[in-house]
């Protein structure tokens, strides 16, 4: 039996000028808590991106309108995929740096990136019997994204629906967050409780000022807020 999904960061000419597409594809299996699953990564963008993945998939370079199918095999931790933007690489193509997303200037990475990054999270086989997957901008906002089942034909609903990320957040970015290629979170900024939804503010944080624009414009995604009734992860059944 195979299921799929997707995760895209999407772009148009006039709002989404990325969009990376990954569609997660469960393979089958013998065993019902090993399940395994392909991400269809697809940048959609007029410009270059360097996807990242990890604890699977490492790294690499992705020109427009391509797509890398990455393998997430059984058993494995659960994972995130965001994409690098502005990378610049050395004459062996491994070591450099990039504008968001940085990994320790590694191509491939082993390590998470360096805020602000959109990130596609997932969580394959979950004792439930389902995959988990979401959208969050905890880590802040470089490129449009969506994550979106892509079921085969045979498979019954209700695993249709996936986040969407479909804004430009970094275009209305609050001034004190605004970085370099994209838009940072107030947490990361102001290291406070309300911000970050810890401490005191762990039962009752709502968005702020600061954390309007992303439940605005991206409210499929998680975003720092405890309203978050609006913002749920997803699920798809797990391979079989
Ligand atoms: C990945 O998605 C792209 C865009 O939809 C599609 O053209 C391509 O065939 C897909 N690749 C795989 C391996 O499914
Ligand atoms: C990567 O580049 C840095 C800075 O130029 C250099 O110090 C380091 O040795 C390089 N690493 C590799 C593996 O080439
Ligand atoms: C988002 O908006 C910013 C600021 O206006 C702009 O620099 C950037 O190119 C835009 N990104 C996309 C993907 O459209
Ligand atoms: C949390 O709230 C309590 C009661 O209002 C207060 O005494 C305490 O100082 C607060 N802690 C922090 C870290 O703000």
């Amino acid at each position: 039996m195979t299921q799929m999904a997707a995760v895209s960061t999407c772009c148009t000419h006039h709002l989404l000028p990325l969009l990376l597409l990954a569609a997660i594809v469960a393979t089958t299996t013998t065993n019902h808590a090993a399940a395994a699953a392909t991400l269809n990564i697809t940048n959609l963008c007029p410009f270059t991106v360097w996807p990242a993945a990890v604890p699977v998939g490492g790294g690499r370079r992705l020109d427009p309108g391509t797509s890398w199918a990455l393998d997430v095999p059984a058993g494995a931790a659960p994972g995130r995929v965001w994409a690098r933007t502005g990378c610049t690489f050395d004459a062996t193509g491994a070591n450099g740096t990039c504008l968001t997303g940085d990994c320790g200037g590694a191509l491939s990475c082993t390590g998470y990136g360096e805020p602000p990054q959109t990130l596609a999270e997932f969580s394959l086989g979950q004792a439930d019997g389902q995959d988990l997957f979401d959208i969050s901008l905890v880590d802040g906002f470089n490129v449009p994204m969506d994550f979106l089942p892509a079921p085969p034909p045979d498979q019954s609903p209700p695993c249709s629906k996936g986040p969407r990320c479909p804004a430009n957040v970094t275009a209305q970015c609050p001034g004190e967050l605004r970085a370099h290629g994209g838009c940072n979170s107030a947490c990361r900024v102001f290291k406070q409780d309300k911000y970050c939804c810890t401490g005191n503010g762990t039962n009752t944080c709502e968005p702020t000022t600061y954390s309007l624009p992303f439940v605005r414009m991206c409210p499929d995604a998680y975003s720092y807020s405890r309203n978050d009734a609006s913002s749920p992860g997803f699920t798809c059944p797990s391979d079989k």
